[in-house]
């Protein structure tokens, strides 16, 4: 039917409500996208936590896929789902644009910078062990081939999209060998880069200073090893109103996972209060991603308007409306 097929992760929590506002928006929309539900349950294959055959099928069948919050276990308990969805496809880039929205009010109304973190390994290697009793190591497992690899998806991707200059984040000096890696493999790769500007900083330098001013971060883009990412993404989005308001994608050289990164809030869940835009927006850079970028455009400036008119705003946003409202609000601002 000439349609788009997309895998979907409705989530836990407030997942399935903030699925439904997608859903809704998309219609209204006429977006060429026919919705595949799956469920990602975990299973247990060779006593390893796995992602059921079904659902896998479904995302390399489609080569892409939307995903809600998936609550993750704390110290205990099986692998994070959201970390085996990205080992299971080889989502080695994680994308995160943070960029000041100009309706919502923060402290800061100058923030556009672009993070792009490995996805794969660093602290995430899930490599831990009890060395004796009280003792125990985790290694941080740093390789020049996923460095090399999202490197030059990062160049590529500042290339593409207008940034002219790409930073490392890292902090070499302690972590000499591991950082160093990444930091010599970006000096290659910057190689083949002559057109963009290369430079590097240390990561508590950048947190002190982004959150000074973010200003002289516009033109930037950062990218950085696994843990360091999650934690600098973290940051920024506080500087423009929270993870509610952020997207981000996973990129794979098969397939890419596009997600909301904030939790599935389960005290809210269920009672229509959610904030979908940051799933909305995660799925705005789907559609760029798959080229459909009239309706990212066509989606994207109906919700910015709705945000900046401020009628119809969820509690987290200061506001009283309820998920549908704020989604029907975005429907009402299409055109
Ligand atoms: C994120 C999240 C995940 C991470 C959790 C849920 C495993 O915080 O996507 O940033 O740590 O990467
Ligand atoms: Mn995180």
């Amino acid at each position: 039917n000439g349609k788009y097929l997309v895998s979907l992760i409705e989530g836990d929590g407030i997942g399935p409500e903030i699925s439904q506002s997608v859903k809704d928006i998309y219609k209204a929309a006429s977006v060429p996208i026919d919705w595949e539900p799956i469920d990602v349950t975990p299973i247990l294959k060779d006593g390893r936590t796995a992602i059921p055959d079904a659902a896998i099928e479904s995302i390399q069948k489609n080569f892409i896929a939307l995903k809600g919050p998936l609550a993750t276990p704390v110290g205990k308990g099986h692998v994070s789902l959201n970390l085996t969805l990205r080992r299971t496809f080889n989502l080695f880039a994680n994308v995160r644009p943070c960029k000041s929205i100009a309706g919502y009010k923060t402290p800061y109304d100058d923030v556009n910078t672009v993070l792009i973190r490995e996805n794969t390994e660093g602290e995430y290697s899930g490599i831990e062990h009890v060395v004796v009793d009280g003792v125990v190591q985790s290694i941080k497992l740093i390789t020049r081939e996923a460095s090399e690899r999202v490197l030059r998806y990062a160049f590529q991707y500042a290339q593409d999209t207008g940034k002219t200059k790409v930073r490392v984040v890292h902090k070499a000096t302690i972590m000499k060998m591991s950082d160093g890696l990444f930091l010599s493999t970006a000096r290659d790769v910057a190689k083949d880069f002559p057109d963009i500007e290369f430079d590097a900083e240390l990561l508590d330098n950048a947190c002190l200073k982004i959150t000074t001013d973010p200003a002289p971060y516009a033109d930037k883009l950062l990218v950085m090893p696994n843990l360091y990412g999650d934690i600098l993404s973290d940051m920024c989005a506080g500087l423009i109103g929270g993870l509610g308001l952020t997207p981000s994608g996973n990129i794979g050289d098969e397939c890419s996972i596009f997600e909301a990164v904030h939790g599935s809030a389960p005290d809210i869940a269920g009672k229509g209060l959610a904030n979908p835009t940051a799933l909305l927006l995660s799925s705005i850079m789907m559609l760029r991603h798959m080229g459909l970028n009239e309706h990212a455009t066509k989606i994207e400036t109906a919700i910015f308007k709705t945000l900046a008119d401020g009628k119809a705003l969820t509690g987290d946003l200061g506001g009283k409306a309820k998920t549908h409202e704020y989604a029907q609000a975005i429907i009402d601002n299409l055109q």
